[in-house]
């Protein structure tokens, strides 16, 4: 923590103002991508396996390697890059602050890289196998040779690869909602000390559990759309194909969809009061009111076939995400409001003034001479004379080193006691030289 404190600053009110728009915008894209490939590795894995006896599974296994997790690059814009900006916002809004869930930020995102990385070891060997099945010409020596050659070897290396990704992402998911859960949560920030306390939280379990279902929303819905519809849908299937991945798909979409409510309201029953406040309420009503759509798609979905449903259902589950993640921004909004203003926002302008002074060039002025023959005959540091003593106005000033330069340049009535000061004619840069000699001196005292 100490080593990023030096790279982490922390935001001034404009500041993270913008910021909790990045976050939004990042979480935008993590969380439906995360979701696919988590949703898209766990279906792949368990349909991959039972189709060891059944061939519509395995076909199906496979094609949700080809159709869910797209390619590498798409994978670290969407990816890699919203999960080290969101942390990195994290970091400068939890500046000074050193819970242990924003350690276990960063090991969630190298855990996150390393799945990702074997993930896309999962999709290539597959690629591979599909395509040397491809070149073989139909000629079923080479297929037979080709699924015992899998069998011996490339099933079990493909399958492993898919088991570790498969781990990683889920231990790196687990970490990352369980920080975001703490976050958000000031009771726990101290109350959580290690990862044991972590590990045995039910918030944090119950969470993640809903992050898992959403995950299989997520990637059922894109199946769906992706199978079905999207550039004319997956080419060369039997229609049995396509039922059987329109009915589990649909199936198990509904059946998620019909229980995440419970979970969106014991979420927020776990929160503290001081999260809370009317909007989430709102939000989440409104969140309600599109699980019950995306619940009424699904069904008309198994009742009439439609395929062009599936656009629908695919959007409105985007659209419900974008309530949910607005939704938990601002309840993170209101958790860190304290921490914020008593220390982030300070810290950034004691920064802010330090910078100025620094950046204030005094080389060359001498102050105290021009204390000597232009300010003495009326100022002292401790008594009054003409004018009142600079112990007694310059902290007014606070360190504000612009505003003090400010009066001195030119001098504005404002004691009703004493008589106006007349300007002393100097230049700008003597003028911040004689306030930044002032503060420093006033300040030693
Ligand atoms: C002719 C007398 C005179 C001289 C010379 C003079 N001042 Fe003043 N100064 C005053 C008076 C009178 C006031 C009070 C003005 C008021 O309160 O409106 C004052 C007020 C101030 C204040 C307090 C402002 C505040 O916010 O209350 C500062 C700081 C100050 N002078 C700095 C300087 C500096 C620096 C110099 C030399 C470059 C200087 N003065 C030279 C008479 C003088």
């Amino acid at each position: 923590m100490n080593f990023i404190d030096k790279f982490v600053l922390p935001p001034t009110p404009e500041h993270a103002a913008l910021l909790n728009v990045i976050q939004v915008l990042a979480m935008l894209m993590f969380i439906p991508y995360s979701g696919m490939i988590t949703g898209g590795l766990i279906l792949s894995l368990i349909l991959g396996n039972k189709g060891k006896t059944d061939p519509l599974k395995k076909q199906f296994s496979v094609d949700i390697i080809q159709k869910l997790l797209l390619n590498k690059k798409i994978g670290y814009t969407l990816g890699i890059i919203p999960l080290v900006t969101i942390i990195l916002v994290y970091f400068q809004f939890l500046y000074g602050n050193r819970m242990v869930s924003l350690n276990l930020m960063i090991l969630a995102t190298i855990l996150f890289i390393i799945g990702f990385i074997f993930m896309y070891r999962y999709v290539n060997r597959q690629k591979l196998f599909e395509l040397l099945k491809e070149r073989s010409n139909d000629d079923n020596s080479t297929i037979e040779l080709l699924e015992e050659y899998n069998k011996i070897s490339g099933g079990e290396l493909t399958h492993r690869a898919g088991v570790i990704s498969i781990t990683f992402i889920l231990l790196s998911m687990f970490l990352f909602v369980g920080s975001v859960t703490v976050t958000a949560n000031p009771l726990k920030w101290e109350s959580i000390q290690n990862v044991w306390e972590f590990i045995i939280d039910s918030e944090i379990w119950l969470n993640f559990l809903f992050y898992i279902l959403l995950a299989l929303i997520i990637s059922t819905s894109a199946i769906l759309y992706f199978f079905l519809v999207w550039q004319g849908g997956i080419k060369n299937r039997t229609l049995e194909y396509l039922e059987y991945v329109k009915l589990f798909s649909s199936k198990l979409g509904l059946l998620m969809t019909i229980i995440s409510p419970v979970f969106i309201a014991l979420s927020l029953f776990f929160l503290p009061q001081l999260s809370l406040s009317p909007i989430i309420y709102v939000l989440t009503f409104v969140a309600f009111a599109i699980i019950i759509i995306i619940g009424n798609l699904y069904y008309q979905l198994l009742k009439t076939s439609a395929s062009g449903l599936t656009a629908g259902i695919f959007f409105t589950v985007f659209v419900l995400l974008s309530i949910l993640i607005v939704k938990d921004q601002l309840v993170l909004g209101n958790a860190i409001k304290p921490h914020l203003s008593s220390v982030v926002f300070v810290k950034a302008e004691e920064l802010s003034k330090e910078r100025e002074a620094n950046l204030t060039t005094t080389t060359g002025i001498d102050a105290e001479k021009i204390f000597n023959e232009k300010c003495s005959a009326c100022h002292k540091f401790d008594v009054k004379v003409v004018g009142p003593p600079y112990n007694e106005t310059v902290p007014k000033y606070n360190g504000d080193i612009k505003k003090l330069a400010g009066y001195i340049y030119s001098p504005q009535k404002i004691n009703p006691e004493y008589p106006p000061m007349p300007n002393q004619g100097l230049k700008q840069k003597e003028a911040e030289a004689m306030a930044k000699w002032l503060i420093d001196k006033v300040g030693k005292k």
